[in-house]
């Protein structure tokens, strides 16, 4: 799998990625979490997303316990900052709040190293806008991190264009990437101008919930019935499961959409790397993007 640029000089990432969000539901012995880790890097998934609040705090370390000197010069290691949640192992915290200060990016840096028993991040992304964000402080912590050797990277999850413009206009360098919920089920950010934004900047964005967190299988779901018809056609012409579409959707949009893969069955995970070969055409793609919808385009 080849490599992608999520910015011009900047990240060297891959075209997709993996996010450890749903870790504790696998139940995975560390032997297995190790296996299923060495999987993702042999097939070429070397982009490995986290934050430090997943999992009530408790998942970075677990990962940190498969971390071998090996293993983390194959990977760009990924994790978000910035949510402070109130749960027993965070007792400093009396409230559920946004933090973004640069004492508290410090911090959480550092206990992320700790966590994942290395000595840097690949990427750090402000989780959530921050709606008492002081962006001099903020970038202030960035500017001192990457000086510092500590993180190689940064950017930011879930922000708009003039939250994200804020940050920038604050750092000598570019951040790489907004992440966002995408998906054929999740069309907001494709007409907010984060989209938009984004291939302005040359900035890859990354797609969280790629397949709306399993909705797209789920018959409950209010486009499920209309969305039948169009995976059929397009199975018939890509040779492809909707799984590979949903995702071939995302990897066809011009901003160089990168999908954050959340399945923790490797059979899909497997699957999903057929999505790279599909090119899917502009009609399909909006044949997908109308029957999410339920209504033709104005
Ligand atoms: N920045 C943010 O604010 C933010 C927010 C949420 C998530 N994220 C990141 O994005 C990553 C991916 O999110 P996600 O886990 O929601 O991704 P996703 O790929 O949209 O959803 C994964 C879920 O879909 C299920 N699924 C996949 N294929 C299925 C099928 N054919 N039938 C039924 N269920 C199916 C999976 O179940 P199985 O495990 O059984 O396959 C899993 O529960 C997270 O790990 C995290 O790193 C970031």
């Amino acid at each position: 799998m080849n490599s992608v640029q999520y910015s011009p000089n900047g990240l060297q990432g891959s075209p997709l990625a993996f996010g450890f969000w749903r870790l504790l539901d696998w139940q995975l012995s560390q032997a297995e979490l190790a296996s299923l880790v060495d999987q993702l890097l042999d097939w070429g998934i070397t982009t490995l997303d986290h934050a430090d609040i997943y999992g009530g705090y408790s998942i970075e370390a677990i990962f940190g316990q498969v971390m071998t000197p090996a293993r983390r010069e194959r990977m760009q290691l990924v994790t978000k900052f910035g949510i402070c949640l109130e749960t027993p192992a965070r007792p400093d915290i009396r409230r559920h709040c946004y933090n973004s200060s640069y004492q508290h990016v410090m911090a959480s840096v550092e206990q992320s190293l700790r966590n994942f028993n290395t000595d840097y991040l690949d990427l750090l992304l402000l989780h959530r806008p921050d709606p008492f964000m002081d962006a001099d402080d903020c970038a202030r912590a960035f500017i001192d991190l990457q000086q510092q050797g500590k993180v190689r990277y940064f950017g930011v999850s879930n922000h708009d264009v003039h939250q994200q413009q804020l940050l920038q206009s604050r750092l000598p360098f570019a951040l790489q990437t907004n992440q966002l919920e995408l998906s054929v089920l999740e069309h907001k950010h494709f007409l907010d101008g984060t989209l938009a934004y984004a291939q302005q900047q040359r900035q890859r964005p990354m797609a969280w919930s790629p397949l709306a967190g399993g909705a797209i299988f789920s018959p409950q779901h209010p486009s499920f019935a209309r969305l039948q018809p169009v995976w059929q056609r397009l199975e018939q012409q890509y040779q492809a499961s909707p799984l590979q579409l949903a995702l071939a959707w995302l990897l066809a949009h011009p901003a160089g959409i990168v999908p954050v893969l959340g399945s923790g069955n490797r059979q899909r995970v497997q699957e999903a790397l057929g999505s790279l070969t599909i090119q899917l055409d502009r009609q399909d793609w909006f044949d997908l993007y109308q029957a999410a919808d339920g209504h033709d385009i104005p």
